[in-house]
C-alpha cells in the first residue's frame, strides 16, 4: 500500500504542514510507504497546458505525475483560505487527472478559528469526484491549529489525536477495500 500526502499550503509560516508530517509517521508507523508531496520543494508555475514549453517545468511535472500515479490512496492536506481550499493545491490538481482516477483520497482541513476547514474540506470532496476519485466520507478537520502542536511539532491536542486515528483507520480500510476491489472480476466487468 503507497499512500502519497498532497501538502496545500506553501505559506512561510504554514501549520497545515505539520498535520502532513503527523499524517506521514501515523501510517508509516504501520508500515505503509508514504510519500509527502511537499509544494515548497517541488513547486509548479500557474498551470498552462503547455507548462509554457519550459523542460524544466514539463519534467517536474511528469515527476510529479509518476509519484501520483504510484499511489493507490492519497490525503489532499488543505488549509481554509477565504472559505475554501488553497490556491496552490487547485493549481497543483488542475495538472493532473488520470493519476487520480479511482483512487480513494481523504481530505484534511486546517484552519486557526474553531471551524477546522469545514468549507475547504467540503469543497474539496467535491473537486476529488470530479476528479474521478473516490473521497472518503470522513474527513479530519483540524481547528485552532496554533494550538495543536507544540515546538517540537508533537501533537499536543488530545481530540486531534484521536480524530486523526480515526481518519487514518478509515483510510486504510477504504483504501484496502477499493484496492481489493479492483483485483475481481467485478472490476474488470465495470470496465
Ligand atoms: C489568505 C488567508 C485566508 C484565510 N481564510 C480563512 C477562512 O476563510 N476561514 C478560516 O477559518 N481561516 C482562514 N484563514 C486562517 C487559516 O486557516 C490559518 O492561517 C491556517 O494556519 C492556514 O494554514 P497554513 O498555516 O498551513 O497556511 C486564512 C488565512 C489566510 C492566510
Amino acid at each position: 500500500m503507497k499512500i502519497v500526502i498532497l501538502a496545500g499550503s506553501a505559506r512561510r509560516d504554514r501549520k497545515s504542514f505539520n498535520v502532513c508530517v503527523h499524517l506521514e509517521k501515523l501510517l508509516s508507523g504501520l508500515g505503509i510507504e508514504v510519500d509527502l508531496l511537499d509544494p515548497v520543494k517541488t513547486p509548479l508555475p500557474v498551470f498552462d497546458d503547455f507548462a509554457d514549453g519550459n523542460p524544466a517545468v514539463i519534467q517536474a511535472v511528469e515527476k510529479m505525475g509518476k509519484r501520483l500515479e504510484n499511489a493507490d490512496a492519497m490525503v489532499f492536506v488543505t488549509p481554509e483560505y477565504n472559505g475554501s481550499f488553497s490556491g496552490v493545491l487547485k493549481n497543483t490538481l488542475d495538472y493532473f487527472w488520470a493519476e487520480f482516477s479511482e483512487k480513494p483520497i481523504g481530505v484534511a482541513a486546517v484552519s486557526s478559528g474553531k471551524m477546522g476547514g469545514i468549507n475547504a474540506s467540503t469543497q474539496l470532496q467535491h473537486v476529488i469526484l470530479s476528479l474521478g476519485a473516490y473521497p472518503l466520507p470522513i474527513k479530519l478537520l483540524v481547528p485552532d491549529v496554533d494550538n495543536t502542536f507544540d515546538e517540537h511539532l508533537n501533537p499536543t491536542s488530545e481530540e486531534f489525536i484521536k480524530n486523526s486515528n480515526r481518519f487514518t483507520k478509515k483510510l486504510l480500510w477504504f483504501a484496502n477495500a477499493v484496492s481489493s476491489a479492483k483485483n475481481t472480476q467485478l472490476y474488470e466487468n465495470a470496465e
